[in-house]
This record gives structure tokens, C-alpha cells and sequence, in this order.
């Protein structure tokens, strides 16, 4: 037998009601915040991504699902929307609109990642990006964004960290202090640091080994290395977080695993956070237009993972909206009844009833059974009695109670017991 392949999960309708939600809800708080919706295609020219992300990153460089099709072009699957968003932004001279462009987007994304809770090879990101404006009051914005949209879900106990880690300008001279200290110390630093003191720094900082816990302490922290510029923009950016009184920690430890950010960086962690837990992150990226081949372009943007709200929303006990399953399940007894269910279900249909026919031989026990399991108020019964008669026996299944009548008076019913439920 199939399975889904690793790290990939089927959504099945009982848990659907936690996706429509938080879609919902993401939605919402992207309209209330003025975002358009932009869909991108699912697989990109790999090197919207090499460019983009960076092919040193381990996104790109271990976790990305390229490939070669049959015309040999070389595609990869999206691994994050932000290069792909910024492609079709140049491409479709969108910089010649008014600035900045508010984009969101809900899109399955893809990493060859090990998979373990929270962590899968397919999953799906609510992003949102402000494109073409350097004005720290959108960094703002987006963090609010994102801490809007965890918190109207329910969630609480959220932690948000903020960082800066500079510009090509000031980088260079924190980079140079941070390995001067590392390379001060080598005796104490892991080996995987060791390769990244000369390929890449910053990354230093994320080191998740215990051994090297102490010099990350002790290292030179970004945000006392900003130039005047990048110090004025996280004062900004900070100011206004605090004109909305939304509370921050800020963490030097913070560079974030994608090589295109510059100045602000943040992630929401929840209340119980783990090493692969965060459930949002993003940050400015001013140099990504460049890297695609465009002209300078201020952005800032970030991305929060569904199936991490969702694992938390039930890890928080918070209840989400049931879907509904149909109203009213039709039971044809013989060949006759069935015509008229199908017709009868159009009608109810017709006046926004959601109908369920039977199908298939089975008796009136097993089809009832079936309409208790998919949640229906009424089961229609209709047998050749009925038929001749022009009327259905109606079932209300929550007081198991049951009355022959007239079709349309049952329709009728149906709707009046409806209107009083809301
Ligand atoms: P990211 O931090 O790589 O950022 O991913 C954002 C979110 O996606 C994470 O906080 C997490 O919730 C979720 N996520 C990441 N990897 C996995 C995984 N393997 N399984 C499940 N969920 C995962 C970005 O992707 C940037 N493009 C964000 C951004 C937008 N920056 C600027 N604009």
C-alpha cells in the first residue's frame, strides 16, 4: 500500500476545521492591514532561489527540491515565498505603481528538512511582504501583522524577539570583530563553527551546541556595531512597537537562517519554545531586488507556518469553529425513490440547504447510521408510500422523532429550524 511520502501529511475533514480557520482569520487581518493577495507558481527557476535565499543557506543548499525537467530547464519547488514574490514584482513592473506594495499570501512551501513535530518537508506559510519603501514604520507594521494574526487566533503566551543585524555597511566591521573573537577562542568552538567562522559568520550566533553556548554569550552583539543609519531605523522601529505597547525581547542571538536580510529581524516563539519551534519569522531585506537582477528596493516581509499555529492551537486547548457537515441526508428506499431524492436534494440545495443523497443499495438502518456519522440534523425518507403521495417522511435526528408530510413542507421546516438556530 501508498503512504503520503515523508513529511508530507493528508488533511483530513476533521482537521480541516482547524485550516479554514486560521485561513480565515490570516485573511482577514491581511485585508484589515490593506495586503493584496499575490499566487505565485509552485516551482520557480532554481535560480530565483540560489540568487534570492542564497546558495550557501541550508534552505537552498541541503533542503531544496530542485530538478531538472524534461525540456532541461532547471526548477526547484518553492522553498519560501520572498524570492518568488520579489521575482514577480520586477516582472511585472509593479515598482511602477504606487510604493510600497502590500502582498500576502497562503502557499505550500518545500524543504528536504528531517522531519520530526513541527518540522515537514511540505508544508504551508501565511506570508506577507511590503515592497518598495525603507520607512521603519513598516517593520512595524509587519510585526504587528504577525502578532495580530497568532494572537486573534487565541494563542497566547507568545514571545516576539527583535534584533538588527546592520547593513553591507556596518556588517563588514561587526563580521571582522565577531571571527576575531571566535578565532581568539578556537580551542572551545564546535567543528561545524569552526567551517562557519569562514563561510559564514553570522550563522555563528544560531549555533545550537552546547559548547558554544558561551561564546555566543560572550561574542560582540550586532546592534552595538550599527551605523548611524541602521541605529536610527531600530530606534524607529522599536519606537513604534512601543506606540502599540506590543512587548519585545530583543535578542543578539537573532541572524535568522536566509541570507538576504539586512537590518530588522524577528520571530514569534511560543510559550513552550524548542529549537525548531518558532511559529513566524521575517525581517527588512533591502538588497533581494538587486540579487534578482532589479533596482535597489527597500523591503520587509516575513512568514509564519500553519501547521505550527495549528499544532500550538491544540497544544493550547483552544477551540476552533466546527464545520458543518450537510443538513439534511435523503434516504431512497428502491429504485423509484431514487430519482425523486436526487431531485428532491436539488431542491433543497436550490434553497441553500446542504443535502446528502445516499448511494448505493443499503438498508434504512445503515443509512441512517451514515447520516448520524456525517453530523445531519434530518434524514428525508422517502419510500414508495411517500413517492405516490408526493410527500417524505422527516426524521429529526436530534430528538429521534419523525412525521410524514408534504415535500415542501418539509423544506419549509428544514429552513424554519434553521433561521430559529441562528
Ligand atoms: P522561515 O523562518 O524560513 O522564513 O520560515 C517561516 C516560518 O515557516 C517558520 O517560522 C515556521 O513557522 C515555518 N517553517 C519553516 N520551516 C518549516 C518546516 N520544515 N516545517 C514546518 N514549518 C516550517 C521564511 O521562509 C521567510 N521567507 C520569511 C520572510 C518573508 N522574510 C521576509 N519575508
Amino acid at each position: 500500500m501508498y503512504q503520503a511520502p515523508r513529511g508530507t501529511q493528508d488533511i483530513l475533514p476533521e482537521d480541516a476545521g482547524y485550516w479554514r480557520f486560521v485561513e480565515e482569520q490570516v485573511r482577514r487581518q491581511a485585508n484589515l492591514f490593506g495586503y493584496g493577495e499575490i499566487r505565485t507558481p509552485t516551482f520557480e527557476e532554481v535560480g530565483v532561489f540560489l540568487r534570492g535565499v542564497g546558495a550557501g543557506t541550508d534552505i537552498v543548499e541541503k533542503e531544496m527540491y530542485a530538478f531538472k525537467d524534461k525540456g532541461d530547464d532547471e526548477l526547484a519547488l518553492r522553498p519560501e515565498m520572498t524570492a518568488a514574490v520579489m521575482r514577480a514584482y520586477l516582472e511585472h513592473g509593479i515598482f511602477n505603481r504606487p510604493q510600497p506594495v502590500r502582498l500576502y499570501s497562503l502557499a505550500n512551501v518545500f524543504r528536504y528538512d528531517r522531519p520530526q513535530a513541527g518540522r515537514y518537508r511540505e508544508f504551508h506559510q501565511f506570508n506577507a511582504e511590503a515592497i518598495g519603501e525603507l520607512d521603519p514604520l513598516l517593520d512595524a507594521e509587519m510585526i504587528r501583522l504577525v502578532w495580530q494574526c497568532l494572537t486573534s487566533l487565541g494563542l497566547t503566551r507568545l514571545k516576539l524577539q527583535l534584533n538588527s543585524i546592520g547593513c553591507p555597511l556596518c556588517r563588514p566591521g561587526y563580521l571582522a570583530e565577531l571571527v576575531r573573537t571566535y578565532e581568539q577562542r578556537l580551542a572551545e568552538v564546535c567543528p561545524d563553527c569552526e567551517r562557519r567562522i569562514r563561510l559564514n559568520p553570522m550563522r555563528l550566533l544560531d549555533c545550537k551546541n552546547a559548547q558554544c553556548q558561551a561564546l555566543i554569550e560572550a561574542a560582540p552583539k550586532t546592534m552595538d556595531y550599527l551605523c548611524p543609519e541602521c541605529a536610527a531605523h531600530f530606534r524607529k522601529v522599536r519606537g513604534y512597537l512601543d506606540e502599540v505597547a506590543l512587548p519585545y525581547q530583543l535578542n543578539h542571538r537573532l541572524v535568522r537562517g536566509l541570507d538576504y536580510y539586512t537590518r530588522t529581524v524577528f520571530e514569534v516563539w511560543p510559550a513552550v519554545a524548542g529549537s525548531q519551534s518558532s511559529l513566524g519569522g521575517g525581517g527588512r531585506y533591502d538588497g533581494l531586488a538587486e540579487q534578482l537582477g532589479g533596482r535597489p528596493t527597500p523591503a520587509v516581509g516575513f512568514a509564519a507556518g500553519l501547521e505550527r499555529i495549528i499544532l500550538n492551537l491544540k497544544s493550547q486547548d483552544i477551540p476552533v469553529p466546527i464545520l458543518r457537515g450537510a443538513e439534511v441526508f435523503i434516504a431512497p428506499l428502491g429504485e423509484a425513490a431514487r430519482g425523486a431524492a436526487f431531485r428532491l436534494a436539488d431542491s433543497l440545495r436550490t434553497r441553500g440547504a446542504t443535502t446528502v443523497v445516499a448511494a448505493g443499495e443499503r438498508s434504512l438502518k445503515a443509512q441512517l447510521r451514515q447520516a448520524n456519522a456525517i453530523g445531519a440534523r434530518w434524514a428525508f425518507i422517502l419510500g414508495d408510500e411517500e413517492l405516490a403521495a408526493g410527500e417524505v417522511t422527516v426524521r429529526d435526528l436530534t430528538r429521534a422523532e419523525q412525521a410524514r408530510e408534504a415535500q415542501d413542507k418539509a423544506i419549509e421546516r428544514v429552513l424554519q429550524a434553521r433561521e430559529q438556530q441562528t
